[in-house]
């Protein structure tokens, strides 16, 4: 039966018993929720290393909307059999009072980027990512370290703080796992009703079109999405949109 530990001194424990033997150790972080995509990033760590852990923590930090964190769906006890069976070694679910027993008094900030895009309409989502992420780095250690395409621009960001910090973890970029309709795979999709599930695939659909970017927003806007961005950059299209309640992101490589 897989370990699920939320102390941070026993993790840091296992991990340095684990690099003290010579084993490799790969990190997936998550909150939990797991679906197709998460558990691709656990089978790619599980192919790279000696040891997998898995994170689940709902970051308190980068919500901006109380309701959204409240939303975020918490399913524990299938996140871990789900996680065991692909492999992973090791759950960490940690409490909001250990990761933040400083009450976010620190943080990283990124000043450029991550006011852009996501940053535009979460404010002070980044800080949040880049806060856990760097935590979770620094109490695993990991020697490689998990992130989906899909979040593109978290994963800018998280590889840029690796980089300015001399982090020691490589940090490995994975491909979208996508529905066969072309949808995303992500936790928020069980928010979508019927009607807008059947329309969601619209937006992946939408961004691999030849479409100018400002061609795409009048499409997605005129089909029933609110847009909130459709912008190139660096070679791929990136798209943020609303149904309803639920917020919908995705890109394509041009
Ligand atoms: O992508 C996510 O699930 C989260 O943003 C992450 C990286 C686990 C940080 O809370």
């Amino acid at each position: 039966m897989i370990d699920v530990i939320n102390d941070i001194g026993e993790t840091r424990r296992r991990m340095t018993e684990d690099r003290t033997a010579g084993r490799s150790i790969g990190l997936v972080p998550t909150m939990g929720a797991l679906h197709d995509g998460h558990l691709s990033l656990i089978e790619r760590a599980r192919s790279e290393n000696d040891r997998v852990v898995v994170s689940i923590f709902v970051n308190p930090t980068q919500y901006d909307d109380p309701a959204d964190l409240e939303r975020y769906p918490r399913t524990l006890a299938a996140d871990v059999e789900r996680a065991e069976g692909v492999g992973a070694d090791l759950i960490f679910h940690p409490s909001p009072e250990d990761i933040y027993h400083d009450a976010y008094r620190y943080r990283v900030t990124e000043s450029e980027f991550s006011r852009r895009l996501e940053g535009a309409h979460r404010k002070g989502h980044f800080d949040g990512v880049l806060t856990v992420v760097l935590k979770l780095l620094n109490i695993v250690g990991a020697d490689r370290a998990y992130f989906g395409e899909k979040d593109w621009q978290q994963l800018q960001l998280v590889r840029d703080m690796a980089a300015a910090f001399f982090l020691p973890t490589h940090i490995v970029a994975c491909r979208i796992i996508r529905e066969v309709d072309g949808l995303a795979m992500s936790s928020r999709n069980i928010h979508l009703t019927d009607d807008q599930r059947k329309l969601a695939p619209e937006l992946h659909r939408t961004l691999a079109s030849k479409w100018s970017a400002d061609e795409m927003t009048r499409h997605l806007a005129s089909t029933g999405f609110e847009v909130d961005y459709v912008e190139r950059r660096d070679g791929r299209v990136l798209g943020a949109v609303r149904l309803g309640k639920v917020r919908l992101i995705d890109n394509v490589q041009i």
